[in-house]
């Protein structure tokens, strides 16, 4: 009689344990791009698309979180309406940060994510810890989008002649306009018209 076969049992430990505290090495460095891809984009443009991307999302970071630093420490008779459009425009600008670094991922980059990387890159001056002034934070936050709608217009132009047609598209309609209309809501509140009495010119002659 045959002897019966054993069925030999596998050494693997079933553990519900997870692995805590991995290491291991990057699977791409920063400041490069994945080789092949199938965009019809040469690895040249992609490394240009994608370090120019990188710069203007650091400044898109700085600006979000300078509307949030105003959202939180403004002061002053207009603190309600401001305190609510300080948000409404970083909700916005977070918006922009994802379409920015997600364009730089699907180009084959790496996008920039942390705050120290962001503070070593960005164009924008670093604001105090303190609050300031309602003028001076507005000054700040449209000097900040004068800058990341200065780097749109030429990267809208050197996109188009490198014929990557996508980050085009993405900086004027995503980047740009938002930030030109941002701009137009912001700078109303720095014309110095009178809050109850008109100025009427008769009446100062008169006087
Ligand atoms: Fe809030």
């Amino acid at each position: 009689m045959a002897k019966k076969e054993v069925p030999v049992r596998r050494q693997t430990t079933i553990n519900a344990q997870p692995r805590l505290h991995q290491h291991a090495q990057e699977i791409q460095a920063y400041g490069t791009v994945s080789h092949a891809l199938p965009l019809e984009l040469e690895e040249p443009v992609r490394l240009e698309m994608t370090e120019q991307l990188n710069l203007l999302l650091a400044d898109t970071m700085t600006l979000r979180d300078l509307y949030k630093k105003s959202h939180w420490q403004v002061a002053g008779p207009t603190f309600y309406q401001l305190h609510l459009l300080f948000d409404k425009h970083y909700n916005e600008q977070v918006e922009v940060v994802d379409e920015i670094a997600e364009r730089i991922q699907l180009l084959g980059g790496v996008s920039l994510s942390m705050a120290a990387d962001v503070a070593e890159t960005t164009r924008i001056e670093r604001p105090p810890r303190g609050r300031e002034e309602v003028p001076v934070q507005i000054s700040r936050l449209l000097d900040a989008h004068q800058i990341i709608i200065r780097h749109c217009r030429q990267l809208a132009e050197l996109s188009t002649k490198l014929g990557d047609a996508g980050t085009n598209d993405l900086v004027v309609s995503d980047v740009l306009r938002p930030n030109e209309l941002q701009v137009w809501f912001l700078s109303e509140h720095l014309v110095d018209v009178p809050l109850v009495h008109a100025e009427d010119p008769d009446v100062r002659k008169a006087g």
